[in-house]
């Protein structure tokens, strides 16, 4: 198979384990061109990409960008913060203006869950979602899930735990599907205060105590504590969360195994990761920022060969 089942990446819960293959044997390929002194190939030249940020991203909108330059598109970038969405300019609005521009391909990440899937109703234009509040990260998701199988050669029978702020993470919804379908055991670690509902559903377990989920995991996913997304205080301090959740190289040394330390960005240091861990052999996290880039180059030349020109 050759071709995405999707005509847009709004979520790892629409993919097929198909799909999440083939992005990764097409990142595969431009992981190596990227390393390559020219890094950067022709394909789409004639493909212009709009990348709509409504929320604040580091990671992801660099990323995108690289990886759509990479590709040899047109790039145009958009902040909310500088915009007429200020003047109460409405998404469909926005977007449609900026379509009539000839734009072909939308990036967007939004503050709102089902922002993504509710554009993709309702403009003619090839939707990316870069992140929609607390639902899915689909692309950070395909990444944690290309750098496992980069690093332990698999992701198949692989056992991950995702650790800290799942109610707030669309990293781990994204992350639960992805690692699901390839196969993986995925549990969760963290105050029950910050444990979703839906968990049970997808046959997710909770450990409370973080060394029995270190001990059990192969690999560990430490999420940050998303305060700007919450409304009431989920445990009592952050000194007593990075007591009790942190992970920090004590903890590391006291297992029996070496295991691999991921986290998706940004970290917040001393709280659900001690820098001694985040800048050791353990952590992967510069190579999954890395691999972004070969994977969002995948994603797009996948979508854009749909494109009817
Ligand atoms: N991982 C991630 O989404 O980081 P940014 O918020 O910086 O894009």
């Amino acid at each position: 198979m050759s071709k995405l089942s999707v005509e847009h990446l709004l979520s790892i819960k629409n993919l097929t384990k198909k799909d999440i293959e083939l992005i990764f044997r097409t990142a595969d390929n431009f992981k190596r061109i990227i390393n390559q002194p020219i890094k950067k190939v022709p394909t789409l030249r004639d493909i212009t990409i709009a990348n709509l940020f409504f929320e604040n991203s580091t990671r992801t909108r660099l990323s995108f960008e690289l990886a759509e330059k990479r590709l040899s598109a047109d790039v145009i970038n958009f902040s909310s913060a500088s915009s007429s969405v200020k003047k109460g300019e409405t998404l469909i609005d926005t977007v449609n203006n900026i379509l009539s521009m000839k734009v072909d391909m939308v990036v967007m990440r939004h503050p709102n869950p089902g922002a993504a899937e509710f554009l993709s109703r309702n403009v003619d234009a090839l939707i990316i979602n870069a992140g929609d509040g607390a639902h899915e990260h689909p692309t950070q998701a395909l990444l944690d899930s290309f750098s496992i199988r980069e690093k332990l050669g698999k992701v198949k029978g692989k056992k991950v735990v995702i650790i800290g702020d799942i109610l707030h993470s669309r990293v781990a919804l994204s992350n639960f599907h992805c690692l699901q379908k390839l196969g993986a055991e995925v549990r969760v670690c963290g105050p029950s205060t910050l444990m979703p509902k839906y968990l049970d559903s997808l046959g997710v377990k909770h450990f409370t105590d973080i060394k029995e989920a270190m001990s059990w995991c192969d690999v560990a996913n430490i999420l940050r504590i998303q305060l700007e997304r919450q409304d009431v205080n989920y445990f009592p301090s952050l000194r007593e969360y990075a007591m009790v959740y942190g992970t920090n190289k004590e903890l590391l040394d006291s297992l029996e195994k070496e295991i691999v330390v991921m986290h998706p960005g940004p970290i917040n240091r001393g709280v659900e990761l001690s820098s001694d861990v985040a800048d050791s052999d353990h952590s992967i996290i510069l190579d999954q920022v890395e691999n972004g880039v070969a994977i969002r180059m995948a994603v797009i030349y996948l979508l854009a060969s749909k494109l009817k020109k």
